[in-house]
């Protein structure tokens, strides 16, 4: 047992930002509301069932300084790099990409109807790995561990390690995330370790939990941050819960945005429009 659990200290639903070609999206971080949540620069959460609001997709467009991150609940999306990386992803599988010096990525659907529900986020690089080889982690559903919980219910582990040892696919020594989908039934107690240099939130997918022995209330579609340095406890509501757990370390250094470019600096912004000019990406 911990001596002291995370508490909810924000919440959030985010706000309605169109990006892409018009792909109707909520940003949740990265937003005038929540700049980020270091190393977390943003997060977009999409669920539409409608054509016309992400049918456009994400056309050809670079990034350098940081990594996404692309997970799946339902439809499939289509990407390619300008490394030469290309992929379906499908629900419950990820591509973790890692931009470094300078990528230039498209995500397209691979549907013209149907559900299209899932997360883009953005982590942050150390200024040391801002420039390092673009790199991509891609992994399908079946790869990724189901790992079941004493008490029922199961933890999707994409990236870092669970209480109960099982450790997820995705490999991360920059900011060693930790990233779960995790499905609880009702009442349900779900306990799990965060290292004290890491910050960490909940993305509420269906119903909702209370958070720490204050018992703060989590709702469905909220993201809620966690303050401290403990462990996480939460409680599953009466109907369960499914939500998203995620961490990773605190880089604390300068951040400089500029588009799809996040440095340390203005200037290195700067260069980076230049850079992707000068056809160097
Ligand atoms: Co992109």
């Amino acid at each position: 047992m911990a001596e002291e659990y995370r508490d909810l200290v924000y919440q959030t639903v985010g706000m309605p930002a169109p990006d892409g070609a018009d792909v109707q999206l909520t940003r949740i971080i990265g937003s005038p509301e929540l700049n980020m949540i270091d190393p977390f620069l943003l997060l977009d959460v999409f669920e539409t069932d409608e054509p016309q609001d992400y049918i456009g997709g994400f056309p050809s467009h670079p990034h350098r300084g940081f990594e996404t991150v692309t997970y799946l609940l339902a439809g499939q999306m289509r990407h390619k790099d300008s490394t030469g990386n290309e992929g379906v992803i499908v629900p419950g599988g990820v591509q973790w990409m890692t931009a470094g010096r300078g990528i230039v990525h498209s995500e397209m659907p691979e549907q013209v109807d149907g559900l299209m529900k899932g997360f883009q986020l953005w982590v942050n690089l150390p200024a040391s790995e801002k420039m390092t080889e673009p790199g991509y982690q891609e992994f399908p559903p079946h790869v990724i561990e189901n790992e079941e919980l004493p008490g029922g219910g199961f933890i999707h582990v994409i990236a870092g390690k669970t209480n109960q040892g099982t450790v997820g696919p995705v490999k991360n020594a920059h900011t060693q995330p930790l990233f779960f989908d995790v499905t609880l039934k009702s009442d349900q107690i779900f306990e799990q370790a965060i290292p004290a240099t890491h910050s960490s939130f909940i993305y509420m997918i269906e119903n909702d939990l209370t958070v720490s022995e204050k018992k703060s209330n989590l709702k469905q579609s909220e993201l809620g941050i966690l303050r401290g340095e403990g462990d996480v406890m939460v409680k599953a509501g009466d109907t369960g819960a499914r939500f998203l757990l995620v961490a990773a370390k605190s880089l604390d250094e300068p951040v400089a945005r500029g588009g799809p470019f996040v440095m340390n600096t203005r200037e290195e912004v700067m260069q980076a429009f230049h850079d992707y000019q000068d056809g160097k990406f």
